[in-house]
Parts: structure tokens; C-alpha cells; sequence
């Protein structure tokens, strides 16, 4: 009689600590954590004296509270790190958890210099853990259909790309995006977005950018921004960001014989994403279905760490790019406008 083949015994679930109990991450990331098939969320650590408002955001989950980060990276039932700290703590405990043997999903900017990635990348090298910048817009699949659309000539060639991204801040709303100390300001928070945009549309970084940037009174911090990027060949993109203004969340990828426009490109877990093609043709709208895509990225994630980093959706070298790209503007606006080199062609394709 021939044996009973062995099962295959499942794949450990990938344990995740969180650092940080922000209402963002209580709303959004751990209930994606939890809810992926693999995953567990086991953990949560609150800056010292505050272990109450971590114990609160993790029970819904069963996830135990840490009275300090540290002691949550030396959690031998955690493997896996989300960090949403304010950007000024994204290097600093990036590099300590990967040094402590965790793999890392950080929040966007994962650094707001090339030297910061750089640092992150040699610890995940030295570590062998993996490591990705959360830029969980990139996991709607409306992106993936307008890069679609755009690869199966849609719209000819890719010559002018528009991204604009805005929601408004109060002043002495205690935001961390107004203080200065915390790396706040709108390049570094929603001017992620629209910097990325053209980014991973061109597949490479500009070979130069200008942009101008506005502060509202008494802040410190930048508050708008106008800036344009050439990536040669006729080839350019012309960003918008603010957080002064209303909501808006849009793209543009102009090809040489029409449009796709992405009208709403922060759509929520709950909401479709809506895609007009204009051509000669005439215009039409698609709707792409509405998807959990802070869940598509934690799972997107989770299959990296078994399978290898190389399959990430978000490479190391697009988030290097993108803080490149991000100090490129901030000189540039602290020159009055002028264009800064930014390093041009290379890195990768859509995907
Ligand atoms: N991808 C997205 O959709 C999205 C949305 C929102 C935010 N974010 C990103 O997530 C990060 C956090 O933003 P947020 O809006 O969640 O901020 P937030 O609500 O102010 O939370 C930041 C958290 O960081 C911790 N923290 C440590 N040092 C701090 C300090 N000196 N001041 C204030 N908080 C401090 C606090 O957690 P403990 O008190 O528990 O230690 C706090 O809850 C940012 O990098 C932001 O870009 C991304």
C-alpha cells in the first residue's frame, strides 16, 4: 500500500510589532495586519509613560503593549516592524530594528536624505532582513491598471507627467507635520506622493528639477510647493502639494496621442478608483473596483520576507530615488528656483 503523502505544514505566521500607537495605524494598519492571511499582530510599543495608549490600540487585537520601542525590539515573538513614527525617527529605528533582527515596513519618507536610505540599506544588507518604504498608494490596483493602460499604448509615449497631492493642516492643530523638529513640512509628507508619481511612471530619476515653495506665517516648515522635473528626451513632469489647501489627490500621464487621468489616487479602503482615457477618440471612464490596499500591501510584504526581497514592489533603489529627489527640491527652493541635477536616467521600469 503506498503511505499517505506528509501535508505540507503551513508557514509560520510573520509576527509584526508596531511602533507608535497613532490613531492612523490603530485605523488603517493593524486591522490590515490582522485581518492577512500569515500575519499576526503581536506587539505595539508607545513612547515611556504613555504604555496605556498602546496597551488600548493593541487589545482589539490580543496584541500585548511594550513600554518603549526598545523593549519591543527585543520581543522574540515579533519578526516584523511597522514604523510610523514622525519622519525624523524613521532612520534612527529603521537601522535599530533591522540590527535587531526584525524585518522593517516603514513609513513614507523612509529618510529625507539619500544618505539616510543608504544607511538603511547597509543595515538590511549586514542583517539579511528585509526592508520597504510603506508608499501603500502604490497597492490600489488603479495604479497598477493605469500602468497597464499606459504599457499597452493607451496613450502612445510617455512625455508629460501632472501629480497633484493636498490636504489641509490647521495651524496649532499640534500636528506633527507643522513642527520643523519632526521633520514636518509638505515635501516631506503628501509631496512624497507627487514626487513619486512621475518616478515610477518614467521608471528613472529627473535629470533635474526647480521647484518654489510657500510657508504659511510663524510655521518654519513648507507648506506648498510648485516644481517641475525634465527627464530629457521632451520628456517632463510638473508637480503640485500643499497642506494648505483642500483635499486632492490626482494624476495626469500625458502620452503622445492622449490622457489617462487618475482622479482619485488616495482612494480609500472603501472607494473605487476612477480612470478617464482621452484620446482622439473621445473620452472614456473605467472604474477599478474598490480594494483594502493598506491589506494588498501588508501581504504584498509578508510573501517579500519569505520569498526574498528581491520581489519587492518597492525597492530600495525607488525609495533612495525619491529622497534624492526630495533634497533636490528643497535646495532648489532654498535657490530661488534654480534647477538642481538629480541624478537622471537610471533605476527601473513601471511595474
Ligand atoms: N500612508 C499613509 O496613509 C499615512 C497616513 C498618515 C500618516 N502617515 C505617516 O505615518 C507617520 C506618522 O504620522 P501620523 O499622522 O500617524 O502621526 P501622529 O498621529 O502624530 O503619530 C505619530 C506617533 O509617533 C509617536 N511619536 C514619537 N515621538 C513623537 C513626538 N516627539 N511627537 C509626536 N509623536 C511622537 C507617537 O506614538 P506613541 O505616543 O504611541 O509612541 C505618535 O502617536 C508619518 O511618517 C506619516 O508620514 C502615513
Amino acid at each position: 500500500m503506498t503511505p499517505a503523502p506528509t501535508p505540507t505544514p503551513a508557514p509560520a505566521a510573520l509576527r509584526w510589532g508596531v511602533l507608535g500607537a497613532t490613531s492612523y495605524i490603530a485605523t488603517h494598519l493593524m486591522p490590515a495586519i490582522a485581518g492577512t492571511p500569515g500575519c499576526e499582530l503581536t506587539a505595539v510599543a508607545s513612547r515611556p509613560g504613555r504604555t496605556e495608549q498602546a496597551a488600548t490600540a493593541g487589545e482589539p487585537f490580543g496584541a500585548a503593549a511594550h513600554p518603549d520601542y526598545a523593549s519591543l525590539l527585543a520581543d522574540p515573538a515579533v519578526d516584523a516592524v511597522y514604523i510610523a513614527l514622525p519622519n525624523t525617527d524613521h532612520v534612527e529605528w529603521t537601522v535599530r530594528a533591522l540590527e535587531a533582527g526584525k524585518h522593517v515596513l516603514v513609513e513614507k519618507p523612509m529618510a529625507m536624505d539619500e544618505k539616510g536610505c543608504a544607511r538603511i540599506e547597509a543595515a538590511a544588507e549586514a542583517s539579511s532582513r528585509t526592508v520597504m518604504e510603506a508608499f501603500m498608494y502604490r497597492f490600489h490596483p488603479q495604479q497598477a491598471r493605469a500602468a497597464e493602460l499606459l504599457a499597452s499604448g493607451a496613450i502612445g509615449e510617455l512625455r508629460v507627467v501632472r501629480a497633484s497631492f493636498a490636504f489641509g493642516i490647521e495651524t496649532g492643530s499640534g500636528n506633527i507635520r507643522l513642527d520643523p523638529a519632526l521633520g514636518g513640512g509638505a515635501t516631506w509628507d503628501v509631496g512624497c506622493y507627487a514626487i513619486d508619481v512621475p518616478l515610477f511612471f518614467f521608471g528613472q530619476a529627473p535629470a533635474d528639477v526647480s521647484a518654489r515653495f510657500s510657508r504659511r506665517p510663524g510655521l518654519g516648515v513648507d507648506t506648498s510647493a510648485v516644481a517641475t522635473m525634465d527627464f530629457g528626451r521632451g520628456r517632463s513632469a510638473v508637480v503640485d502639494y500643499s497642506i494648505d489647501y483642500g483635499p486632492r489627490a490626482w494624476y495626469e500621464l500625458q502620452g503622445t496621442h492622449g490622457t489617462i487621468t487618475v482622479r482619485n489616487a488616495w482612494a480609500m479602503s472603501g472607494e473605487d478608483g476612477v480612470i478617464t482615457v482621452l484620446t482622439a477618440d473621445g473620452i472614456r471612464e473605467e472604474t477599478v473596483p474598490a480594494a483594502n490596499h493598506y491589506q494588498l500591501q501588508v501581504a504584498h510584504f509578508a510573501e517579500a520576507v519569505r520569498t526574498g526581497a528581491s520581489a519587492l514592489r518597492v525597492p530600495l533603489a525607488d525609495s533612495r530615488r525619491t529622497a534624492r529627489v526630495g533634497e533636490a527640491l528643497v535646495a532648489s527652493a532654498a535657490a530661488g528656483g534654480t534647477a538642481v541635477a538629480c541624478g537622471g536616467d537610471e533605476s527601473t521600469a513601471p511595474r
